[in-house]
């Protein structure tokens, strides 16, 4: 590549209506009345939206390679050979997702490809913007499932056989959408890795700050837990005499709130989902399947909160007369980024003027597991209203616009 004139690094800036683009025609993969996407991971959906970013990622002039857990990754090669720097996120969503969410991060690394180009830059190290496989954990567990095979944290084995609801596995709904590559993505260790995301929370809008330095990720502990009741008549069985597997679920959902309370420091818990059966109004619910989340910054009040909900399933076990099993889904511990890297980023936001505000982040991304492997972090942006997993979520395009400047400005400064 020619350098076709001296640019220098303060006169580049990211187009946001081309962000806007391409973050509105991902938007129409997966649509959802009021906004937002469904784009579970190895859907129809999550095919044509990562074809669309494999075109996108031609045009650039990246050199697109796929991994056998199916990430997909753009090289734009630097002037030496070597470790590349690496930015990226997804583009899988919840059920009822929001449009920023993953692909922000996706979308605006291809913009700081797309205005190095134009610019005629090239740099000493390669880049790289990666998409990796389900993130969001929804269809099948763990989270992070890409970007943890991609850093050696999780067999490619294990991740292959994990199967959603309907027993498809990921390998064969790899194979059916065409992602099951072949490039080895574990020996890939970057020199670096940032990570544009929403921030997905209140606290910017709250304090009314620009960008937010990622300093830490929360840990996250998953847990599927499943009762086992007696089914009986609704308006026969005495209420001595009942082993209600839907009650049992209502006592668990009441404990998790009552446990974040006790636990304080910022302890939070969630039961996203119960599946009663048979699910009628006037059948006592024989079994009860329900998910448990819970994440704290602190592993040690983290492990309490587990043994804590240990607990309460034992008793209430026996107190109903049901019996329960469970079992971990995911579990990350709290992660911590670099602070050279986070220092670089408040560094470059600053010098666009931009306020900032060190934080951590409450929900997971890729960039965890990319942290115990190379210098990483990651720069948030705010969330209107702080909503996010939700249709309603919605970031203003001056909010993405700073964030990819100041991911541009950071990758640059990586690259060299
Ligand atoms: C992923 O978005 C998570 O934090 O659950
Ligand atoms: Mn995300
Ligand atoms: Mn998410």
């Amino acid at each position: 590549m020619t350098v076709v004139g001296p640019l220098k690094q303060a006169e580049l800036r990211v187009d946001p209506q081309r962000i806007q683009d391409r973050l509105q025609k991902l938007a129409a993969i997966g649509a959802l009345p009021g906004g937002g996407v469904c784009r579970l991971a190895l859907s129809d959906a999550d095919r044509q939206a990562r074809g669309l970013v494999v075109d996108w990622m031609c045009e650039l002039g990246l050199s697109v390679s796929i991994d056998a857990i199916g990430n997909i990754t753009g090289l734009r090669p630097g002037r030496c050979s070597g470790p590349p720097v690496m930015t990226g996120s997804h583009i899988d969503s919840v059920r009822s997702g929001g449009i920023y969410d993953g692909t922000l991060g996706v979308v605006a690394g291809l913009e700081a490809v797309e205005v190095l180009n134009h610019g005629g830059l090239d740099t000493e190290h390669s880049l790289a913007v990666s998409v990796f496989t389900n993130e969001e954990g929804v269809r099948f567990t763990p989270d992070m499932m890409g970007s943890m095979v991609h850093q050696g944290h999780l067999e490619l084995a294990t991740a292959l056989g994990a199967r959603d609801n309907a027993g498809m596995t990921v390998g064969a709904e790899l194979e059916r959408i065409g992602y099951r590559g072949v490039a080895d993505s574990a020996v890939v260790r970057p020199r670096a890795y940032v990570e544009l995301h929403i921030e997905q929370g209140p606290v910017l809008e709250h304090d009314t700050i620009d960008i937010g330095v990622v300093e830490a990720v929360q840990g996250i502990s998953w847990t599927k837990v499943i009762v086992d009741g007696v089914a009986n008549h609704a308006g026969t069985t005495p209420m001595a005499r009942r082993h209600d597997a839907g009650f049992a679920a209502g006592a668990i959902t009441a404990f998790v709130r009552g446990l974040t309370k006790r636990i304080g420091n910022d302890q939070v818990g969630t039961v996203g989902m119960i599946d009663l059966s048979p699910n009628v109004i006037n059948v006592i619910p024989e079994r009860a399947e329900l998910t448990v989340d819970l994440r704290n910054t602190d592993e040690e009040r983290l492990l309490a909160a587990e043994r804590e909900l240990h607990g309460f399933l034992r008793r209430i076990a026996e107190k109903e007369g049901v019996r329960i099993t469970h079992r971990q889904l995911a579990r990350f511990k709290p992660v911590e980024f670099d602070p050279g890297m986070t220092a670089l980023i408040e560094d470059h936001a600053r010098s666009l003027g931009l306020s900032t505000k060190r934080m951590s982040s409450g929900a997971g991304h890729d960039a965890q597991a990319f942290a115990p492997n190379c210098p990483t972090a990651m720069i948030f942006v705010p969330s209107v209203g702080g909503v996010s997993h939700s249709v309603q979520e919605r970031t203003r395009l001056e909010d993405i616009e700073n964030g990819a400047n100041v991911l541009l400005k950071t990758l640059r400064a990586l690259a060299g």
